[in-house]
């Protein structure tokens, strides 16, 4: 199998392999899935740089965030597909960008970032815990890693707004973001905490993942009536209204998080929010008109899609991939809806006569897009079809600390930031509005200066 696997992705690399054709799925074969998930994968690696001489390993600096995106598909690929042909220069990655505090707020980027962004790196950190790769000998651990982002965002709970909640940007010079509260952002804090939960058994975690899931139903960001989610809130008007903006990714990181406690409680509380949010996810994005495959309307028929929005189907399909692992009797419902999307998936990937995929993947053919977003997403669809050979294998579904995993624990990480960031941004925000466009520019400046720095690489 892994000489197979060696083979294809050498032809692969050669060009030889599949070259002018559409990547030819079939979704009840491993080898045909091993094929796409391969091509894919290498696809998406030809836009990283983290590994070349010179280069920065996991940034990504104009879109931190999607380091970590790029990191979770790779996980995905390792333990559906069972190739580790990346997993050292991922993990190399996701020890590198962890920052000196080890909670993902590294000093390159981490004036800059929102809630979500730190919190995805969190979820990839927290994805290497439950799929079983090895902590490093020197640094952090993943499962502190995934703490100290838990422990970062614990200590931001806002309540001077809306009662509670997380904020989208976590400084004030970040503009109107700051007074947002948005659902990925709370969403992510919530999956996270529930996921820290089910692996460590610290009730610590549950009672944030319950009291970030019950604010979320207070204000209109969870609608557990209708189970619709809104994307934001704006805290300055007191969080009363939502803007309905309709995201895969929204429904999802919520939804994955319902499941990951439902297992671990199988309290009924839990697969009502489950089957709630998954039930909406099903009948608003894969509709049948598009043959149960995913799409992400707001964007896609108009084709204006951005780096961001691309990505979203690629997350949701890995968190229903471990839903079906986490809840068995949601296996059937979700895999056909993953497997109709492989297929589309499939169709789309005929691009440059190299198997470049497209954003969309109900129109059957390609449709002229080409990225490292696309091909980020198209991986994860692929790798996860190996869910059949998994479905009922107590060591496919997420482990935790009782049932395999081993990464070392530290409930306390992340809680020594000098907070130097934060006090010079209430300097900047509340002393001088002028420092905020200096800072800005040398944020600029950093980025054009890193990409000078590549490019001489
Ligand atoms: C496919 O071809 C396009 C256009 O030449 C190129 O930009 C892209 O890097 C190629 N993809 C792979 C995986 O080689
Ligand atoms: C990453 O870089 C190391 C060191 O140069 C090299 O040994 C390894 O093969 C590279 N990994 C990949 C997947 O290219
Ligand atoms: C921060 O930037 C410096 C200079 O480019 C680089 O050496 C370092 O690896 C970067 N750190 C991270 C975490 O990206
Ligand atoms: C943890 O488990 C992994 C394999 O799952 C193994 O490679 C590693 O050595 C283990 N670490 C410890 C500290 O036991
Ligand atoms: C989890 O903690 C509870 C007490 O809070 C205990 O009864 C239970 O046995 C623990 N479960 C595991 C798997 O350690
Ligand atoms: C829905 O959420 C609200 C606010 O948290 C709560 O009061 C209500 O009990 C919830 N309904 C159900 C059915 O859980
Ligand atoms: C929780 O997940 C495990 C797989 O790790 C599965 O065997 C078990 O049945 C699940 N529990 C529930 C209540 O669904
Ligand atoms: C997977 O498990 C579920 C629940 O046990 C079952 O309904 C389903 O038929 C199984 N599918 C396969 C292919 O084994
Ligand atoms: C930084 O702020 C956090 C949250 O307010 C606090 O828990 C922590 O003790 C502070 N760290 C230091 C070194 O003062």
């Amino acid at each position: 199998m892994q000489i197979i696997r060696s083979i294809c992705l050498i032809l692969n690399i050669l060009g030889l392999g599949q070259r002018a054709l559409a990547i030819d799925l079939d979704v009840s074969s491993q080898d045909s899935i091993s094929n796409a998930a391969n091509i894919a994968t290498y696809a998406m690696m030809t836009y990283y740089t983290g590994n070349d001489t010179g280069g920065i390993p996991g940034a990504f600096p104009t879109k931190w965030w999607e380091g970590s995106a790029l990191l979770m598909a790779l996980l995905n690929y390792w333990h559906f597909v069972g190739d580790d042909y990346y997993n050292e220069e991922l993990s190399v990655a996701l020890q590198w960008q962890s920052g000196t505090n080890g909670d993902y707020m590294p000093a390159n980027y981490s004036s800059f970032l929102g809630n979500d962004d730190q919190m995805f790196w969190g979820l990839a950190a927290m994805t290497a815990v439950e799929y079983k790769l090895p902590d490093r000998a020197t640094g952090f651990s993943w499962l502190s890693l995934a703490q100290g982002v838990f422990n970062t965002q614990k200590a931001r709970w806002d309540t001077t707004m809306c009662d509670g909640g997380l904020r989208w940007q976590i400084y004030s010079y970040e503009g109107s973001g700051y007074y947002m509260k948005n659902a990925v952002s709370n969403g992510g804090f919530f999956q996270l905490a529930a996921r820290l939960y089910r692996y460590t058994n610290d009730t610590e975690y549950l009672t944030w993942a319950k009291k970030s899931y019950e604010w979320s139903c207070s204000v209109p960001l969870v609608n557990n009536a209708t189970w619709t989610i809104s994307d934001s809130t704006n805290g300055q008007e007191d969080c009363a209204n939502g803007d309905a903006t309709q995201w895969s990714y929204n429904y999802g990181i919520y939804m994955g998080g319902c499941a990951y406690l439902y297992n671990i409680t199988q309290d009924e509380y839990w697969l009502e929010c489950t089957t709630g949010l998954m039930d909406t996810l099903f009948s608003e994005f894969f509709t049948e008109a598009n043959n149960y495959i995913i799409e992400d309307f707001e964007c896609e028929p108009k084709e204006i899609c951005n780096d961001n929005e691309i990505l979203f189907k690629g997350l949701v399909v890995s968190w229903l991939a471990n839903t079906a692992l986490l809840i068995p009797s949601l296996y059937d419902g979700i895999l056909a809806k993953l497997q109709a999307s492989a297929e589309g998936a499939a169709k789309s990937c005929t691009g440059y006569d190299n198997n470049t995929c497209g954003v969309r993947w109900y129109t059957e053919t390609w449709d002229g897009w080409i990225g490292m977003e696309e091909e980020i997403s198209a991986s994860n669809v692929f790798s996860v079809q190996m869910l059949q050979w998994m479905n009922g294998s107590s060591d496919a579904a997420p482990v935790t600390s009782t049932t395999g995993g081993n990464s070392t624990s530290d409930p306390n990480a992340g809680q020594n930031e000098d907070n130097t960031t934060e006090s010079s941004a209430t300097i900047v925000s509340t002393a001088d509005k002028a420092g905020a466009g200096i800072l800005t520019v040398l944020f600029i400046g950093g980025i054009v200066g890193m990409a000078t720095f590549m490019v001489m690489g």
